[in-house]
């Protein structure tokens, strides 16, 4: 494992306190166009030079991905319904900041605020907080499956199961916050800006509708799990769009964009889209605009497994962004008959549910299937189509299990 990223970002964020906001205007493209190419410094040009495998959590209880940037969750390293931080899935496009909280600052500002402003870290935790229960869960979670289940692989990540995790978020709504640095009644768009470096002149960014932004669930979030956010989820600030895909959860916050117009960035035309032939491009996209998730559910095992011949209670968790688990089901013959699980009880808010159910598994190579349904109606689809990015896939996946 690499040790903590030392990443100093005291130039960038003396930059951003009083005296440096044209400065930083400038380096970040200004309000009028965010995605204007910066006239001055990078803003993360020094993130950009970090190791690509720079985490500050124990990497050992995790599926360490290639790309040095994703630490997929092992399930059946949990039990109860909250993820503890340590076996919570860590996903980023550059690296883990360490941000000096002191001279950090969220900067509100564009086109449709009355009070451009900016807020340190006790002007966030001065304002009214809230508590959410809430599953987080990357776009690409299950894309492996693209190419195990439907011999298509996808571009990207290959995410078995473990793409996803669920904690005790706290935080202020956004809306709080966009109130405060007076939001017009004709902003379309909300931009969310990490410190860290998509690309070495751009933070890792995100577009909100103003519907979303404004939603009192939409938080921005300072706790997790009963703790202070810890460094590889976003400290000291994220935000938390609870039922949207990952990337939407924008980590190390620095600056928030509100613009009267529909905005269009690398996050919502280039990656984050659904391509392929069932999918219409939108808008500056070239395909469908992945926005909330989908129904999904995972059995807590290793993949492939190993269990004994004999009677054992298996579990799993199952999430969907239309409202609560109602149901799960499980089969042995790749969907041919189904069985009833339990889904225990526990879930609030936008937790996932964990259900189990008993096998008395007899020898030989088996794969398990699982199917959720919602109490919106909405059941695991038996396909999905292809997109070419791997995002969403949601079909009941096989779990292969070997009894001996
Ligand atoms: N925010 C920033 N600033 N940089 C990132 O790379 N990754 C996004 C999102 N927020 C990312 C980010 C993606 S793709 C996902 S899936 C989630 O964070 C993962 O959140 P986690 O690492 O806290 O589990």
């Amino acid at each position: 494992m690499t040790g903590p990223a030392s990443i100093n970002r005291r130039r960038f964020l003396q930059a951003l306190s009083a005296g440096g906001a044209a400065a930083v205007l400038a380096a970040c493209g200004d309000s009028g166009d965010p995605e204007a190419t910066p006239a001055a410094e990078p803003i993360a040009d020094e993130a950009a030079t970090q190791p690509a495998s720079a985490w500050f959590k124990d990497t050992t209880p995790f599926i360490a991905h290639d790309d040095g940037k994703s630490l997929e969750a092992r399930l059946e390293n949990m039990d109860g319904l909250i993820t503890p931080e340590r076996f919570f899935f860590v996903r980023n496009n550059s690296v883990s900041l360490d941000v000096d909280v002191d001279s950090w600052r969220l900067s509100i500002e564009g086109d449709a605020v009355a009070n451009p402003r900016t807020f340190t870290d006790d002007d966030i935790r001065a304002l009214p907080s809230r508590t959410l229960v809430c599953y987080l869960e990357c776009a690409g979670n299950h894309r492996a499956m693209f190419g195990l289940v439907q011999g298509r692989q996808a571009k990207g990540t290959q995410w078995k199961t473990g793409g996803v995790s669920n904690g005790e978020w706290v935080g202020v709504p956004l809306r709080d916050v966009l109130t405060q640095a007076g939001i017009t009644d004709d902003a379309v768009s909300v931009l969310l800006i990490g410190l860290d470096a998509e690309s070495p002149e751009q933070g890792f960014r995100r577009v909100l509708p103003v519907a979303k932004a404004l939603h009192p669930d939409t938080l921005l979030a300072y706790g997790l799990n009963g703790e202070e956010l810890p460094r590889d989820h976003g400290y000291p600030l994220r935000a938390l769009v609870p039922g949207w895909v990952g990337s939407s959860n924008v980590k190390w916050l620095g600056r928030i964009v509100v613009s009267k117009e529909r905005l269009w960035t690398r996050n919502n035309t280039t990656s984050y889209v659904l391509i392929g032939d069932d999918y219409a491009p939108e808008g500056q996209a070239p395909g469908k605009v992945a926005t909330t998730q989908v129904i999904k559910s995972a059995l807590a095992l290793p993949w492939p497994a190993l269990l004994n011949a004999g009677a054992h209670q298996v579990h799993g968790y199952a999430h969907s962004p239309e409202g609560p688990i109602q149901r799960v089901e499980w089969s042995l013959d790749s969907g041919a008959t189904w069985h009833e699980a339990t889904v225990r009880e526990g879930q609030v808010q936008y937790s996932w549910a964990r259900f189990d159910f008993e096998w008395d598994a007899r020898p030989g190579e088996h794969t398990v299937m699982t199917r959720a349904t919602d109490a919106a109606g909405n059941t695991q689809p038996d396909e999905i189509p292809f997109n070419e990015k791997g995002y969403l896939f949601n079909q009941p996946v096989p779990h292969p299990v070997r009894v001996t």
